[in-house]
């Protein structure tokens, strides 16, 4: 099937098997490899990308459902033109919330989500909105000031 949506902000035409997952599609069909697979089942939460803006486990999700829907990847963060990180992917650079890097898309993504949502979270807030993002290295602590520091404007 032709999908047509806007990913990162961009139009987006693809062709995708009717039973490709939206990671299929980014990893397989457009090489776009910042989203990573974990699990496949929905548990870990790193394939995480938002869909239009609710973060959504991108292995659970049936590609056919972007045809004129929204997505945002890692890719779509920060400017792409330069590269220049935004700023909770310089935070968790700087803050030492990430190590090494696979739950970080995924992490970003749903902070994303949050911070839309909700600009002043509580810490309860923050971890409870990255609470289905599973990471082995961190401990989470620095991922969760990391998010707070953003909020309050101190990252
Ligand atoms: S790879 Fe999708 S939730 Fe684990
Ligand atoms: S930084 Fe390694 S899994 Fe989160």
């Amino acid at each position: 099937m032709t999908l047509a949506f806007t990913l990162n902000g961009r139009p987006c035409r693809a062709e995708a098997p009717d039973h490709w997952t939206v990671i299929d599609l980014l990893r397989d069909g457009l090489a776009l490899y910042g989203t990573k697979f974990g699990c496949g089942e929905g548990v870990c939460g790193t394939c995480t990308v938002l869909f239009d803006g609710m973060p959504v486990r991108a292995c659970l999700t049936l590609a056919a459902r972007l045809d004129g829907r929204q997505l945002t990847t890692v890719e779509g963060l920060g400017d792409p033109g330069t590269g220049a990180p935004d700023a909770l992917q310089d935070a968790f650079a700087r803050s030492g919330a990430v190590q090494c890097g696979y739950c970080t898309p995924g992490v970003l993504l749903a902070a994303h989500a949050l911070l839309a949502e909700n600009s002043a979270p509580t810490e309860a807030d923050v971890r409870r909105a990255l609470a289905g993002n599973l990471c082995r290295c961190t401990g989470y602590v620095k991922i969760v000031e990391a998010v707070l520091a953003v909020a309050r404007g101190k990252a």
